[in-house]
């Protein structure tokens, strides 16, 4: 306890510094990011628009504004991205911007400021926020960020514009019918809440089963107020293996076995009542496509030929961000490392995965859709 709460003050000593060095540069990002939307492929996308939720595999810039100590807008985040520190939690493309670049998009899904600020709303949002859950209190012990309730209420307010700029609500629905949503939440309320009993009471609530319930029961709350603002293309993505994060091993052993299996049971019961919610979904709402991607599966088959997956490849005191201005390992794209810090993908792993949940390679990867199947139907 005591040696965690030095790591914490630590951390955020780290962060104050990293803060004060960060707002020059931060007015300067400010100035460029309406020209942060970088052009890749020429010609139409495979759907007019892409609508991203969820966590920090896909936050690009949410959580730069909140006061929060789980950033990455400081180097070696985005050491290799274009633009450099963006808020990416990666050296480089996410998830999500894999995923937008097979879809055909010309540019990178705006956050909600810059989508806001460039005035270009049309073609999607990206939401997410690192730290964020189902659950409203979910990673609160590093700050604010944007839980799943707050992205959905800022997706409504976009709805509402996207209203005015199309006229009609009948026209934004047809609109906002075709696009594709990707939703990614749900590992947070573990790592970032069930599994810190220090922090919450979660873990003395319920037991794994009874969480796993609970979580889906307000998951299916959201998802169905997602559909009802005009979603219909909706890809969920499973959990991935959290027990498998440098930073999970780190913090509670592994007993011998290459992951701590305490967190992977405890993800896989709820992946298996998300199946059957989606199932449920399908079922009861009409013209409803949702469809769930396996990060499980997917996370364990795009780490086969990664030969360090213990530790990430930029330093960390134990926890979960680089330490700023750190130097992470020197070749980033040879397939050593697993992981970039010690929770999320490196960049050319972070591409295997969005490529493989956009085209499944086994039938399981993605039932009953893979998300180029989606933008089809
Ligand atoms: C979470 O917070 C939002 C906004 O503050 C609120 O509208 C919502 O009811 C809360 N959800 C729960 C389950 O407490
Ligand atoms: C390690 O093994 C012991 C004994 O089997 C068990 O009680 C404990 O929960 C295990 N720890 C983890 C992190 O799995
Ligand atoms: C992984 O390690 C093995 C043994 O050290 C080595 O032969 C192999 O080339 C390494 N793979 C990569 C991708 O570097
Ligand atoms: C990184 O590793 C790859 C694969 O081993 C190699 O092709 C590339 O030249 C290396 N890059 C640098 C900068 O060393």
């Amino acid at each position: 306890m005591n040696q965690k709460f030095l790591l914490l003050v630590l951390k955020y000593f780290c962060f104050s510094m990293a803060e004060m060095l960060l707002k020059a540069s931060r007015m300067l990002s400010a100035l460029l990011f309406v020209s942060n939307l970088l052009p890749w492929v020429h010609g139409e996308p495979q759907v007019p628009c892409y609508f991203i939720f969820g966590d920090s595999l896909f936050d690009n810039g949410n959580n730069n504004l909140l006061l929060n100590l789980a950033k990455a807008n400081y180097l070696p985040y985005g050491i290799d991205f274009p633009k450099g520190p963006t808020g990416r939690y990666s050296n480089g493309r996410n998830i999500g911007d894999a995923i937008a670049e097979l879809l055909g998009f010309e540019g990178y899904i705006p956050s909600l400021k810059q989508a806001i600020v460039a005035n270009n709303v049309l073609q999607g949002v990206n939401y997410a926020s690192g730290g964020a859950g189902i659950r409203n209190e979910t990673g609160r012990q590093v700050g604010d960020l944007v839980p799943m309730d707050e992205q959905l209420q800022n997706h409504r307010t976009i709805v509402s514009r996207i209203t005015r700029i199309l006229g009609s609500k009948d026209s934004a629905f047809k609109h906002l019918n075709k696009c594709i949503y990707t939703v990614d939440m749900g590992i947070n309320d573990y790592i970032m809440n069930y599994f810190m009993p220090q922090f919450y009471y979660t873990s003395r609530q319920y037991n794994v089963e009874q969480y796993a319930t609970a979580l889906i029961q307000q998951y299916s709350e959201q998802l169905k107020s997602l559909y009802d603002a005009g979603a219909r293309k909706i890809a969920v993505m499973g959990l991935v293996r959290g027990g498998c994060f440098p930073f999970s091993l780190a913090t509670f052993g592994t007993n011998g076995s290459l992951c701590v299996e305490m967190i992977n049971n405890a993800v896989q019961i709820f992946n298996n009542k998300l199946i059957s919610l989606i199932n449920n979904l399908n079922a009861h709402l009409p013209h409803a496509r949702f469809t769930y991607i396996n990060l499980f599966q997917i996370d364990g088959a795009s780490a086969q030929g990664f030969n360090i997956t213990n530790i990430g490849c930029c330093r960390v005191i134990t926890f979960v961000p680089c330490i700023p201005f750190s130097s992470p390992c020197s070749n980033r794209t040879d397939h050593q490392y697993a992981y970039w810090d010690s929770v999320h993908p490196i960049e050319a792993r972070a591409l295997i995965i969005g490529r493989r949940a956009y085209e499944a390679q086994e039938p399981t990867d993605a039932f009953p859709f893979d998300i180029r199947r989606l933008a089809q139907l």
